[in-house]
């Protein structure tokens, strides 16, 4: 099949590569003329594992292409995937669909025969009927049908979660289109992955409800581990003994600074205003934002609790800075609420994150940015593991103890084990293990 994807941004470019390993022929489209021509020489704007080699072998095997003119693209495509960005709008937290809008004018245009247009951003109830709206009326002739696959990647493993995912979405009620949409995933099939073919804003709302209820599962589990730093139980353990209850799953109850990225935050937004404004309020989810954000807000004051009550004039070595590892995606990460409270209080901070530090760098100001954790932590009044990078699994822990100052080390992700911090004799805090 042909396939055009327009916006090729993290969902656009990882859907586009993996669509043409699948053997469909893929044009991504996008406007950033700087980026086509980085992509045609096969750098990758983004993070992520596994994306360089696939973008560069199916563009080898002449699968994927890129372009900053449409107009073939379209003409040709039996689907034109929507993959370009619906941020938060500033002020009011709804999803800005202004690119979604430009791009449906934009393929409405210029599309040719039976065309599924298929909208992979992630955007409120409703839009794909304004989508078909917009496309209706600048074309009256054209054959479209406006169908919603939303995606469900995970940065850091979105390669793994397109090629095998639990289940794919397509909200759609059309005969032809749904005949589309599987052909494009029929290579799925053989792992009998479940294709769930339902109404259109249905499958707008799974993709909100799915990462909403994920928010929420992390946020129940960080309430529950204050809770058990509060009575003297460990919060894996609690975690451990209600995941294995299969109604619950043992997925999504890791403990930590609270949840940040590109997706949580907005989504869960979006969603409150969403449900605001149809008058069917999502209280749940509007406390899971607030607990959420508060949570992220007072990590800063358990460094200073474990530095005995202030920071001035120390120096914090922070070890991790993107909003989850095998990313170099600063989004809302905790990192940037937790440094800059430190540095309010009178820390200097120095940092070390193996893909981050570059995107940290223009949104943080002052921060010693080093080459190693070692050369990190040398100095240091205290270490704060941020981000569960694997190399901070396994730090050479003698070594850490010679370069710091003091051997104090706040674990926000529970990377190490109480006992053996104690036994290297490091005065060591975490999160929900009393
Ligand atoms: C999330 C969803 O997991 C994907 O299914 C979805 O497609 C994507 O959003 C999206 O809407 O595009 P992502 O934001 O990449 O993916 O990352 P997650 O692995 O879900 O982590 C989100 C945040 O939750 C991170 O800050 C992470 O550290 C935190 N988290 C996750 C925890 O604190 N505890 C956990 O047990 C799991």
């Amino acid at each position: 099949m042909r396939v055009a994807v327009v916006g090729t941004g993290y969902v656009g470019l990882v859907s586009g590569a993996c669509f043409a390993d699948f053997g469909h022929v893929v044009t991504c489209v996008d406007k950033d003329a700087g980026k086509i021509e980085r992509l045609k020489k096969g750098e990758i704007p983004i993070f992520e594992p596994g994306l360089d080699q696939l973008v560069a072998s199916n563009a080898r095997e002449d699968r994927l292409f890129f372009t900053t003119d449409p107009r073939d693209a379209i003409k040709t495509a039996d689907a034109v995937f929507i993959a370009v960005g619906t941020p938060s709008r500033r002020g009011d937290g709804h999803a800005d669909l202004s690119y979604v809008y430009a791009a449906a004018a934009e393929i409405a245009d210029l599309v040719e025969g039976f065309t599924v247009v298929v909208t992979k951003s992630t955007v409120p109830v409703g839009t794909g009927d304004e989508i078909e709206r917009i496309i209706r009326e600048r074309r009256p002739d054209a054959d479209v049908a406006v169908v919603s696959n939303p995606e469900f990647l995970r940065e850091g493993a979105a390669i793994a979660d397109f090629k095998r995912p639990d289940r794919i979405v397509v909200g759609t009620d059309d005969a032809r289109a749904r005949a589309v949409m599987q052909e494009l995933y029929r290579p799925l099939s053989l792992n009998e992955t479940p294709l769930l073919v339902v109404n259109r804003r249905t499958s707008e709302l799974i993709k909100y409800a799915g990462n909403a209820f994920l928010a929420m599962k992390i946020t129940f589990i960080n309430e529950m581990a204050d809770l058990c730093e509060a009575v003297g139980a460990d919060v894996q353990q609690v975690a451990r003994g209600i995941g294995l209850d299969n109604r619950i799953g043992s997925k999504f109850l890791n403990a930590g600074p609270g949840y940040g990225g590109s997706c949580f935050p907005k989504d869960t937004l979006a969603l409150v205003r969403t449900a605001t404004e149809y008058g069917s309020p999502v209280r749940l989810i509007e406390t899971t934002v607030a607990v959420n954000d508060a949570r992220k807000k007072a990590m800063a004051e358990r460094v200073v609790a474990a530095c005995g009550g202030a920071v001035a004039g120390k120096t914090i070595a922070v070890l991790g800075l993107t909003f989850k590892p095998n990313t170099d995606d600063m989004r809302d990460a905790p990192s940037l609420d937790i440094i800059p409270a430190l540095q309010k209080a009178g820390a200097s901070v120095r940092a070390f994150d193996p893909e981050g530090m570059h995107e940290a760098s223009k949104m943080l100001s002052d921060v010693t940015f080093t080459q190693s954790p070692y050369d990190c932590v040398s100095g240091a009044d205290c270490v704060v593991i941020i981000t569960e990078w694997d190399q901070f699994r396994a730090l050479d822990l003698d070594r850490v103890k010679t370069l710091v100052k003091s051997p104090t080390i706040v674990d926000l992700r529970n990377v190490y084990r109480p006992a053996e911090m104690a036994a290297k004799g490091f005065q060591y805090a975490s999160i929900g293990r009393g």
